[in-house]
């Protein structure tokens, strides 16, 4: 595994137009050698200090992007706790991304999902198998229209992480740490609402060409010395270890404090 790459900054506001610099340097490299962009974009405070900067930059080519949601919580594309609400709030609105190269899951089977909720865990577990299925076959779309591939490799993956080491809807302890084969998973019982998501599971995530996490504030300092600086830590945001790909932190000083190197 490479080393990661730490950045800390004084304010947001410096970590926004750097993490702007850096996506526009990876997405060109990318459309040079495969002719788009294949971004993940995760929910919390990570779309709003991505855009900041990156959404007044010019000559970008948004007509080769891909986004995907590294993470999404299962409520309608409409609704306050949406991630692709908020992204297009913060970012979509204001960048002439194609619509149909914004992957969002299939809200239409979110009515099911509730339904099936009530009848019991096959019910839930056949109900919401039919979203994820829905949204791997749009990864599938995207990532193996030549070859088959094992896994999507994302040209950039944001994460965010939080207090207790989750990233993405991976928490701590729980089984779904474990896959090592799927693209995306449900979990039904997130400690962080709202309970019904869907998720990256790690193979994805470390497959990744380019993964960086974004995590600002001092509520982040314990948990990130543990992450980045004990190499026995086996939070979930620990277990991002890009098999060949490069790992980027962007911090600033409150989330860095406590790091030795800081
Ligand atoms: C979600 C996220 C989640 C988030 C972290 C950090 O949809 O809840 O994708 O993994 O990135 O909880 O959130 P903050 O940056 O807001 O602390």
């Amino acid at each position: 595994m490479n080393a990661p790459n730490v950045r800390t900054f004084s304010n947001t506001r410096e970590l926004s137009v750097s993490l702007a610099d850096l996506t526009v340097k990876l997405c060109e490299e990318s459309i040079e050698i495969r002719d788009r962009f294949t971004i993940g974009i995760s929910g919390g405070s990570l779309p709003k200090l991505l855009a900041a900067d990156l959404k007044n930059r010019e000559d970008i080519e948004w007509d080769k992007w891909h986004v995907f949601f590294c993470d999404e919580r299962l409520v309608p594309l409409d609704h306050e706790d949406s991630n692709y609400l908020l992204c297009k709030k913060e970012f979509f609105d204001h960048v002439p991304i194609p619509e149909d190269q914004i992957y969002t899951i299939d809200s239409s089977l979110l009515p099911q999902l509730e339904q099936a909720v009530k009848k019991g865990a096959e019910a839930t577990e056949e109900a919401s198998l039919e979203i994820v299925e829905d949204y791997e076959q749009k990864l599938i779309s995207v990532f193996a229209t030549v070859n088959a591939v094992k896994f999507p490799v994302f040209d950039l993956l944001l994460l965010g992480v939080g207090p207790d080491g989750h990233t993405c809807s991976l928490f701590p302890d729980h089984p779904l740490l474990d896959l090592t084969i799927g693209w995306v998973a449900y979990i039904g019982d997130s400690p962080k609402p709202p309970p019904r998501r869907v998720t990256f599971t790690l193979p994805v995530i470390n497959h990744a060409h380019n993964i960086t996490f974004v995590a600002t504030g001092e509520g982040k300092q314990d948990v990130l010395k543990e992450i980045i600086e004990n190499p026995e830590c086996r939070l979930p945001a620990a277990l991002v270890q890009p098999t060949t790909g490069k790992l980027y932190w962007f911090l600033d000083d409150a989330a860095a404090l406590n790091l030795t190197s800081s």
